[in-house]
């Protein structure tokens, strides 16, 4: 089978997924597959053969330089890419955020027809935008926390919605991912800087009460039969020097710990997954999903946000929780490909 594993793209998440792309690569078993890489700089240019880089000789230094813009055209670069993808039996998008994990790459690779991993165009797009996620999740009678939608790049939060929200609030950009743009707000005179840091990655901005309690993360995987298999909680803990898990406690602070299975009791690990599930459903994912919750208090889950295409490097939760499941990195990757070609 011929994998075609695109990474790079224009998001704030670039390097992730150059680091997610760099394990897939690594891991997918060559005695099944062979590897296509496809990036796409972030000015959007879309390079493959050589100048992607070999795939047996791919390391994250070299993923990273190879990242510099070509002086092909976006869209030119992008007609050719398609020539090459169309030799491929199946496409991994392994992009983070927008025009990537938006429903974007999705689109163009169900106008070609090319079957691909993970969610398609709907739900990768509501999954990106935390307003709409927030919007379906809340139409089946899932629990979020509470919010309000500041559109088009100006506007803030009126004196009734501060009194409704409380302190801290968390400010963030509706379509980014990885933490960037966002802010803990624990005084309202830092609202507006708060404002503009997310309306640099976005100009619809979500203001959201502080869900006080444990962080813990749950995933999805799609078995080529249709049948779903949940992952055992993850529960994140970090450093209180970070004021919630930020970029640098995502990627930066060696001591950020995953405890998995997380402990709580079964009852509540069973609401989790159930939870989890109905996520899935009501977005109608397609491949992988995981979810990101809050436990009020310690007991009472409240859905964060959503990631189709969460972070894939080896030591990324959603690998890692279903390692403990019994599923190694490797025979992850083939349920993933066999549900897409299925
Ligand atoms: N958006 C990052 C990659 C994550 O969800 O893990
Ligand atoms: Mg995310």
């Amino acid at each position: 089978v011929r994998v075609a594993v695109v990474f790079g793209g224009r998001s704030g998440e670039h390097e992730v997924s150059c680091k997610s792309a760099l394990s897939i690569v690594r891991f997918l078993d060559r005695s099944r597959y062979d590897v296509v890489p496809v990036r796409i700089t972030p000015g959007g240019t879309w390079v493959f053969g050589p100048d992607a880089g070999s795939p047996e000789a791919l390391d994250l230094e070299g993923l990273l330089d190879l990242t510099k813009e070509t002086d092909v055209p976006a869209l030119a670069s992008l007609a050719e890419a398609i020539g090459a993808l169309r030799e491929c039996d199946v496409v991994f998008p392994a992009i983070h955020g927008p025009y990537g994990e938006d429903g974007t790459i999705q689109s163009v690779l169900e106008m070609v027809r090319l079957p691909y991993v993970g969610s398609g165009v709907f739900a990768s797009a509501a999954g990106m935008d935390k307003e709409f996620t927030k919007r379906l999740l809340v139409a089946d009678g899932l629990p979020v926390a509470d919010g309000v939608v500041l559109r088009g790049g100006t506007g803030t939060v009126t004196p009734a919605e501060r009194e409704r929200l409380g302190l801290p609030v968390f400010v963030k950009p509706s379509r980014a991912g990885s933490s960037l743009g966002v802010s803990k707000v624990d005084d309202w005179a830092e609202l507006d800087d708060a404002l503009a840091e997310a309306r640099a990655s976005d100009a619809k901005v979500l203001v959201e009460e502080m869900v006080h309690g444990r962080e813990v993360d749950l995933g999805v995987l799609e078995h080529p039969d249709g049948s779903l298999q949940v992952g055992p909680p993850l529960e994140i803990s970090f450093p209180d020097k970070h004021e919630f898990f930020d970029y640098e406690a995502k990627y930066l602070d060696p001591t950020t710990i995953f405890d998995i299975p997380a402990k709580l009791e079964p009852a509540i690990i069973e609401r989790l997954q159930d939870l989890a599930v109905r996520t899935f459903r009501s977005l109608e994912c397609r491949g992988l999903l995981r979810v990101d919750f809050f436990l009020r208090y310690g007991t009472e889950p409240v859905i964060n946000e959503v990631n189709t295409f969460p972070g894939f490097t080896a030591v990324s939760q959603y690998p890692q929780m279903f390692r403990v499941a019994g599923l190694d990195y490797p025979a992850l990757l083939d349920v993933l490909i066999a549900t897409a070609l299925a």
